[in-house]
């Protein structure tokens, strides 16, 4: 059955921007949330984002004149029988996605395809207990989910090929690059790389080797300047294999392995920073350079789209 209609459960920070991505490729979509006030706030969000998105991309007339129209409240899980896909959004907490697709499932067919959006649970674990688990899986999206290419695709153990197979179509009908895992695993795939290379950064800063803006120069002027264009492994293909097995070989064994929370991460989050969001963090901000470095993050991701289409066309 072809998705047109989406349900969203949770209208934070994720769900509004999900919205505002399936609104931009005319999809019908229903939010639900337990505060009153997020449906107004994901309208207000949506009507800001597309009017950004068809300035710096374009977007078909169609959409910017249908998009209200397109953008329905739920007041309860009735409402949402007529998905042929629901994406929970709520916070990371197992009991509470636990809940929420125990009344789901109550409401909508069981041809209705279910996704989580969680960051770490494994996809496995939400299926359990569940009715016909076959329609769950992941669907990890990245904020700004309207921007971004990336979308991972996460089978659980029960998990049919027909909907992972439905969920990757439905991702490249929203613009992105799908990345099907052919298995569970806790972290995913980027999330897994990222957290590999952050522990290796804070050993560098713990063990004195360099400071926070040097590490970050590094990675940036390094990884960052390929990284767009290919992974790690087309990365090696580009610059020639065998260097790459003879540092592993005397590398690999001094790279860190710890398995606690580094004690600078433990530090800095005793003193109530959350980065930008509070202009305390890893560097001294004010409110003014804060707003600054987030106006900066969203036009770099748009002019990074551009590029990302130019070298590597998701058509
Ligand atoms: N923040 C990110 O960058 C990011 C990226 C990828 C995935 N995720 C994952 O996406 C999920 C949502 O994250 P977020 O940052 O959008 O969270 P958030 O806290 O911003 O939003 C959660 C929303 O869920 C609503 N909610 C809570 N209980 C509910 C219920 N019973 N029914 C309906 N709505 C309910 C809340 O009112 C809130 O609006 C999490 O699992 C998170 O790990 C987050």
């Amino acid at each position: 059955m072809p998705i047109r209609t989406v349900g969203i459960i949770g209208l934070g920070l994720m769900g509004q921007g999900i919205a505002t991505c399936l609104l931009a490729h005319g999809f019908e979509v229903i939010g639900l949330d337990t505060d009153k006030a997020k449906f107004r706030a994901t309208q207000l969000h949506v009507a800001r984002e597309l009017k950004e998105l068809n300035k710096q991309l374009g977007l078909a007339p169609k959409i910017l004149a249908t998009w209200k129209q397109r953008l329905h409240r739920a007041e309860g899980y009735a409402d949402l029988a007529s998905c042929e896909l629901v994406l929970e959004c709520v916070r990371e907490d197992l009991a509470l996605k636990r809940s929420i697709f125990a009344e789901l499932e109550q409401a909508v067919p069981q041809t209705t395809i279910i996704a989580s959006n969680t960051s770490s649970l494994p996809i496995t674990l939400l299926q359990q207990g569940r009715l016909a688990p076959g329609r769950y899986l992941g669907m990890h999206w990245g904020e700004p989910a309207q921007i971004m290419r990336y979308l991972e695709i996460i089978p659980g153990k029960q998990t049919k090929a027909a909907i992972v197979t439905a969920a990757k179509r439905f991702g490249i009908a929203c613009g992105k690059e799908p990345a099907v895992l052919k298995q569970d695993i806790r972290g995913f795939l980027s999330n897994r790389l990222m957290y590999a290379m952050m522990r290796e950064a804070f050993h560098l800063v713990e063990s004195g080797i360099a400071d926070i803006e040097t590490v970050d120069q590094s990675f940036r002027n390094d990884i960052g300047w390929w990284a767009l264009l290919a992974g790690p492994f087309r990365w090696m293909d580009l610059t020639g294999i065998p260097a790459y097995a003879a540092v592993m070989e005397g590398l690999l064994p001094e790279l860190s392995t710890g398995t606690e929370v580094p004690k600078l991460m433990k530090r800095v989050v005793r003193s109530k920073a959350l980065g930008v969001a509070n202009a305390k963090g890893f560097y001294p901000y004010t409110p003014a350079s804060a707003k600054r470095w987030e106006q900066d993050w969203v036009q770099f991701t748009y002019e990074v789209r551009k590029l990302a289409e130019r070298y590597t066309p998701t058509a």
